[in-house]
């Protein structure tokens, strides 16, 4: 695991955005996984910069998000997909039919799981997969649990995690109690994962997951096992010492 501490979270999004940048380069087929959340919306904005300046081209870029809460309409302006639409999507030419997100609408979720981890599997995997991280130290929405599962599935939210992410809704009692995400399987099955952790609120979780016991309890500590994880953190989030204890 490689990390890197910058001083700002712009800066953070500035470097993560260049490996992203650097991998449509390569690679203008690239198959991309994609985060929401905030931490995310700086690497966003620095890639749509280098988009408009002309250094990337999404025509062939298919990308597939990481998760999506259950019961929000797609045009739900806390659904991952209408986040996704306003802070990337619609300012590049990456084409609508190769953008993917997990179906929250779904009426058989074991169905659309399946149908979901087909499609990256032969969309040829994720090449690169950009990765956030929750307060409770949760990737995607694999929620510290005594097992964590292989492959995309339905789960229940943890309790601290409906609370974080009651500032994006009016009250807590309208975020969505569950979620349909990529498994943990699906993440480290990604060839490349890139990590962007800012703010103090994550540092907990991101000693945990660098320096902490690996267990389905701390599920960003399973990242220590990949061979290819960039984490990209602000000084605010790596002010915190390891912690021996699992934070879950
Ligand atoms: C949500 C998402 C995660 C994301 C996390 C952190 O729970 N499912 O993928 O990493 O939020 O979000 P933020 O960056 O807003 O703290």
């Amino acid at each position: 695991m490689i990390v890197k501490i910058c001083k700002t979270k712009e800066e953070v999004g500035q470097t993560a955005a260049a490996l992203c940048n650097a991998q449509i380069i390569k690679n203008p087929q690239s198959v991309l996984g994609l985060a929401t959340g905030s931490s995310v919306l700086t690497t966003y904005q620095a890639m749509v910069k280098a988009y408009n300046d002309g250094i990337t081209d999404y025509s062939q870029i298919v990308t597939y998000n990481l998760d999506e809460y259950c019961g929000l309409e797609s045009t739900h302006p806390q659904s991952y997909c209408y986040f996704m639409e306003e802070n990337l999507f619609k300012h590049i030419n990456i084409k609508p039919e190769n953008t993917n997100l997990p179906d929250g609408k779904a009426i058989d979720f074991s169905k659309e799981s399946q149908r979901y981890e087909d499609s990256i599997n032969s969309a040829g995997g994720i090449d690169l997969l950009l990765l956030g991280i929750g307060r409770n130290a949760h990737i995607a929405f694999n929620e510290p649990n005594t097992k964590l599962l292989d492959n995309t599935h339905r789960i229940e939210l943890a309790k601290s995690t409906v609370q974080a992410n009651a500032r994006f809704f009016e009250s807590e009692k309208d975020v969505p109690k569950a979620s349909i995400t990529m498994g943990i399987g699906t993440i480290m099955r990604s060839r490349t994962i890139v990590m962007v952790v800012s703010g103090s609120d994550k540092a907990e979780a991101l000693a945990a997951m660098k320096n902490g016991l690996i267990t389905p309890q701390c599920p960003a500590s399973f990242l220590q096992l990949h061979n290819n994880v960039t984490v990209i953190v602000d000084e605010a989030a790596a002010s915190q010492k390891a912690k021996s204890k699992p934070i879950c």
